[in-house]
């Protein structure tokens, strides 16, 4: 069995498939536990703080709801504290760790929650770094889970369509490698992921039997795949000025029904972590229909709104495998 106590939650290539998969298991335990109205608070009297210097809506909300639901407090701290400012990280983690039973990190560079995590002496928990976003994983293959008509995750194929070398390309990569999945990373060559860690991955996959294919193709990145993933074409942290190289670089990449058709799949599902621009009804995405004359970017609204999309359970998700990694790591 998984003993996954005290651990910290900081990138995936910390932990093996089989504690990912136990992740997995025990936020479907979880879910259904709600749904039943017998959910065991295993997380009483404990006070966890949330630290998010980047903007949030699932990743905030599902560490609170998940909380609350296993009896723990939270303190929310936006980008307001010394931390980085007159306070080293290294500081922080120490102040906070003698208040806090655990400490989740939302912000820039993976250093930082490393930081946290080397110097906290409680569980620490990334919500999302520049280069990694570890808990939308578990959410991601439990998701994929219930919608994959009995196949295990290292029966599925994959296609990340897009920035391959930012925080989701690298997670699903590494996650697929993990568990033995096919993921194909499909997108213009400037945006392909990192050589070493791709290599890093493919060593993974000699043990997990998963399989990584980069490919600009669009054909060949999506023929026959079970899912096709999606992601803004610009992170937050990026610059607006951006906007329009990616626009130009990653349009033949859009998610539209032609792509859903080349996959030659009937039952091919659509999941994208969220937000996304698929249509004009954002401050940005009006900005982005003005400058660009373009309704929806990474994917159109009519795959947006259509019945391949599992984009809200995906969403709804996070809560429990959040929750998950809370009580894995922190639960009596
Ligand atoms: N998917 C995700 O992390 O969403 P938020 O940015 O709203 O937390
Ligand atoms: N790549 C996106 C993911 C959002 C959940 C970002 O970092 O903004």
């Amino acid at each position: 069995s998984f003993n996954l106590r005290n651990r910290n939650f900081l990138k995936l290539l910390d932990f093996t498939g089989k504690e990912i998969e136990h992740l997995i298991a025990l936020a479907q335990d979880l879910k259904h536990a709600k749904y039943a109205g017998t959910e065991q608070q295993k997380l009483k009297g404990k006070n966890i703080a949330l630290i998010f210097e980047k903007t949030s809506t699932r990743t905030r909300c599902a560490f609170e709801v998940a909380a609350h639901d296993q009896g723990a407090h939270v303190t929310y701290i936006g980008g307001g504290s010394q931390m980085g400012h007159k306070e080293s990280t290294k500081d922080t983690a120490r102040v906070l760790g003698r208040f806090y039973d655990g400490i989740e990190y939302r912000g820039f560079g993976q250093d930082v929650v490393e930081i946290l995590g080397e110097h906290a002496g409680v569980p620490v928990w990334n919500g999302l770094t520049d280069e990694w976003h570890p808990t939308q994983i578990i959410a991601d293959w439990m998701t994929m889970l219930e919608h994959g008509n009995g196949k295990r995750l290292n029966q599925m194929k994959l296609a990340y369509m897009g920035d391959a070398k930012n925080n989701m390309g690298n997670s699903l990569m590494v996650g697929a490698a993990k568990v033995g999945m096919e993921i194909r990373l499909v997108g213009p060559k400037a945006y392909w992921p990192d050589p070493t860690l791709v290599e890093k991955c493919n060593e993974l996959c000699k043990i997990s039997g998963g399989k990584i294919v980069i490919t600009d193709n669009v054909q060949e990145g999506v023929d026959n795949v079970d899912f096709i993933y999606g992601d803004v074409w610009v992170s937050m942290g990026e610059p607006e000025e951006l906007w329009e190289t990616r626009i130009n670089d990653l349009a033949p990449y859009q998610v539209n029904m032609s792509v859903i058709t080349a996959t030659q799949n009937p039952a091919v599902k659509y999941m994208h972590c969220l937000p996304a621009f698929h249509n004009d009804e954002t401050r940005v995405g009006k900005k982005i229909e003005e400058k660009f004359n373009m309704k929806g970017l990474e994917v159109t609204e009519d795959v947006f709104e259509s019945s391949y999309t599992i984009c809200f359970d995906e969403a709804e998700n996070r809560m429990h495998s959040i929750k998950a990694i809370m009580v894995a790591t922190l639960g009596d």
